[in-house]
């Protein structure tokens, strides 16, 4: 069976690319033939004239794939700015028939595919052309990941009504402490009063752990720590 999903986020930072990882890490340890694309990265590295994005070589080594690196990321820009913006600084244009393309043939190749967005929904790419366009056209079901600090209910209400006013089916919310938090208090409201607003399933509470860096990929414990706090019903 075909499955997929979109990993967006509330924020810059918040840990889609962590998320995405661990998820395709799981379903690979379980033998899922699963696989890894970031349509989009700006802020990349060149590395001997090929510029080369973080993000997707953490996916690419979470789940274990040998997909050409052109198929995983099919647009790289160098400018560590929003995609129109460093598209326009590099005189080019973002060619979506290429992320089109590449989506095609890792869906086609994949039993499960893990694409993470880049920025939030409203992350321009073109014009009039947002993340939550492409989201929309490859008709993927979203998962929101989110910190749990001061200003998440807000930042996430606002995620989750904008894709539910697009019409984008959203699978749930992954809270992640991509910085670390120690209120008690405010962390466990946050999750109640995110359950309460959005109606949707909390699909996982990652903890603040240093191992988690994705600079510096541990397998071993993003497998464990994923395993215990990812809610099972995600994983097929
Ligand atoms: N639960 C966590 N514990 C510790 N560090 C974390 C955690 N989650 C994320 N981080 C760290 O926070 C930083 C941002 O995470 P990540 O790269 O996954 O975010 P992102 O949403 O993909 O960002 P971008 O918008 O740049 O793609 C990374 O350095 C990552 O290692
Ligand atoms: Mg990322």
């Amino acid at each position: 069976m075909k499955r997929g999903y979109f990993i967006t986020g509330t924020d810059t930072g918040v840990g889609k690319t962590l998320v995405a990882g661990g998820l395709a890490a799981i379903y690979k340890s379980r033998g899922i033939n699963v696989g890894v694309m970031k349509p989009i990265a700006t802020g990349c590295k060149k590395v001997q004239n090929t510029l080369i994005s973080d993000d997707t070589i953490f996916l690419k080594h979470a789940a274990e794939v040998n997909d050409e690196y052109e198929l995983i990321n099919p647009v790289s820009l160098e400018q560590p700015l929003a995609p129109i913006i460093a598209a326009r600084m590099s005189n080019t244009k973002i060619d979506l028939e290429k992320v089109h393309s590449a989506f095609d043939t890792l869906f086609e190749r994949h039993d499960a595919l893990f694409v993470e967005g880049i920025g939030g929904l409203l992350v321009p790419i073109d014009e009039y052309y947002f993340i939550i366009d492409m989201a929309n056209e490859l008709e993927l079901p979203l998962i929101v990941v989110c910190r749990n600090i001061l200003g998440t209910i807000n930042h996430t209400l606002l995620t989750v009504s904008y894709a539910r006013q697009h019409g984008l089916d959203i699978k749930g919310i992954i809270v992640n402490e991509s910085i670390e938090t120690p209120d008690d208090t405010l962390k466990k409201t946050n999750i109640d009063e995110l359950k309460r607003l959005t109606d949707l399933p909390i699909l996982g509470i990652i903890p603040f752990d240093k191992r988690l860096d994705t600079r510096n990929f541990n397998k071993e414990v993003v497998l464990k720590i994923f395993r215990d706090k990812i809610n099972k019903d995600i994983i097929i």
